[in-house]
């Protein structure tokens, strides 16, 4: 072996253990404070990477932290093929009029080595402190593999090193094949290697609204999906995320445990004073703090412009893959910011028909001072989260635009089956040593 491809393996070695070493952490509970919560703990392979409790899920959608009456404010998205989407802070697009780029349903964090923090020191997640995550490495089950990884024990170094190699071990694992193995029977189509049934090849024509379903094929009817959940057009890697912040118009979620974060002794960081009438920025929680101005620029301490960079309302656009990824066929998923959807069924229900009410051909008018007034028939849904038109997409529900999708019910069963066919298919091996993974 020459030097140069001696060194490149022992390199792909070193790499390996990192990624091994990150495989171990994401999985190990002693690193909450209470002991007893990991990544996996909300992000669960068998679940599509999100919340591995179906009654949960079903029931509020947010889920508790390592100290259990300390909730999020937001369902635990997929972690799949986040190796994919770009490294940023949110950043303004011309092109599509809006921001995109950042980690976090609000971009907050600009890079996975930021983001990880988050997480293990989060009050209402895993509530530990550096040196509490650092020590219980050093003393930890993994302390050996760290050191395999690292060459130095993590208790020779300061708690800023040895946590900053924490991070990019969980971090490492994060990007690695197991987290984008593109083995879903879609990518299997690609390849050429499966066919999609004419049901699920519907819906992803309807999806992209190409008829061959690649980006670039001749127009068919078009549920818009595809705009912002895009397809790559270079390698077929795809993340079904342009990573860019819209305002769907997703209703509050009044069974979101959060609304009742409200004991200001258990809760001294994270107190929940707006109860019923707390509102989720989005966007407008992160950019307006970075302008010392309060979340979406409303109320004590607003400089009096309201939303003028027209962002509350808005979340990052969210991965496809795995979306119905779940153990068993009737464990219920929660879907949205707030885990208001609790099935795709409903979700794409709600996108071909937010704007309509029972009556035939009424239209809500979210661009009129009260669109509710004069409404002859009863909404379909819940009024928007925000339902501010400067942010939500479609606000006067223009036919064949989000919100008015003109779809029939075979069209939204037709989409849900080709979203059915991102669920990467998980090798046997893996499937029953999953979770147990720590002591390997
Ligand atoms: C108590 C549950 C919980 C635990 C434990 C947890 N997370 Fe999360 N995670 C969440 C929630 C909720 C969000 C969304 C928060 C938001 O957007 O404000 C999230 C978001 C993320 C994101 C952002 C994904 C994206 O699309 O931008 C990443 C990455 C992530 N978590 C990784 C981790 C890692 C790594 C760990 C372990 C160190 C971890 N999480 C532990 C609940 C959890
Ligand atoms: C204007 C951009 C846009 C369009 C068009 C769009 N989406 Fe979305 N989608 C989003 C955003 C943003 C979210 C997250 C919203 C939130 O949580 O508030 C989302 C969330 C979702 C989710 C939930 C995923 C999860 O993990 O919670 C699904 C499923 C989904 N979209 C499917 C679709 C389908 C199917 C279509 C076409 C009918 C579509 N989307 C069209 C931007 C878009």
């Amino acid at each position: 072996m020459s030097a140069a491809s001696e060194a490149t393996n022992q390199e792909a070695i070193r790499h390996k253990a990192v990624v091994t070493l990150g495989h171990a952490l994401f999985n190990d509970e002693t690193l909450s404070n209470p002991t007893g919560q990991s990544c996996a703990s909300c992000h669960a392979q068998a679940a599509g990477w999100t919340f591995p409790n179906s009654r949960v899920n079903e029931q509020s959608g947010l889920v508790p932290g390592a100290n259990t009456d300390r909730l999020s404010r937001r369902r635990p998205p997929s972690l799949g093929y986040l190796a994919l989407a770009p490294a940023t802070a949110p950043v303004y697009s011309e092109a599509i009029g809006t921001y995109a780029g950042g980690y976090f349903y609000d971009g907050r964090a600009a890079s996975l080595d930021d983001q990880v923090a988050g997480p293990l020191l989060g009050s209402d997640e895993m509530n530990n402190t550096r040196e509490g995550v650092v020590r219980a490495v050093a003393e930890g089950p993994h302390a050996a593999l760290f050191e395999r990884a690292f060459g130095i024990s993590c208790d020779r170094l300061t708690v800023d090193e040895a946590f900053d190699k924490i991070k990019t071990a969980i971090v490492a694992f994060e990007c690695s094949p197991t987290f984008a193995p593109f083995s879903s029977k879609f990518d299997a189509y690609l390849r050429g290697t499966a066919a999609l049934t004419p049901i699920e090849l519907a819906g992803l024509q309807l999806f992209t609204g190409s008829r061959t379903g690649r980006p670039g094929g001749a127009a068919v009817k078009s549920a818009g999906c595809a705009t912002c959940h895009t397809l790559d057009e270079v390698n077929e890697q795809h993340l079904f995320s342009s990573s860019s912040f819209h305002n769907i118009g997703v209703p509050g979620n009044p069974a979101a445990s959060y609304h009742r974060q409200t004991n200001a002794v258990a809760n001294p960081s994270r107190l929940n004073i707006a109860r019923d009438t707390f509102i989720d920025f989005g966007l407008g929680d992160v950019l307006y703090r970075r302008l010392s101005l309060p979340p979406g620029n409303v109320g004590s301490g607003s400089d009096g412009r309201g939303d003028f960079l027209r962002i509350n309302g808005k979340f990052k656009t969210p991965t496809l893959r795995n979306v119905d990824a779940r153990p068993t066929p009737d464990f219920v998923k929660s879907y949205g910011h707030n885990g208001y959807f609790k099935s795709l069924e409903q979700l794409v229900h709600f996108y071909n028909t937010r704007n309509l009410t029972t009556a035939r051909g009424e239209v809500i008018n979210f661009t009129e001072r009260d669109p509710y007034a004069r409404l002859q028939g009863q909404p379909i849904w819940p009024p928007p989260e925000i339902a501010d038109p400067t942010t939500l997409e479609n606000p006067t529900g223009i036919r064949g635009l989000l919100g008015n999708l003109g779809l029939t019910s075979t069209d939204e069963a037709n989409l849900v089956a080709f979203l059915r066919t991102l669920s990467d298919q998980r090798p046997a091996s893996q499937q029953s040593t999953e979770d147990i993974q720590q002591d390997e």
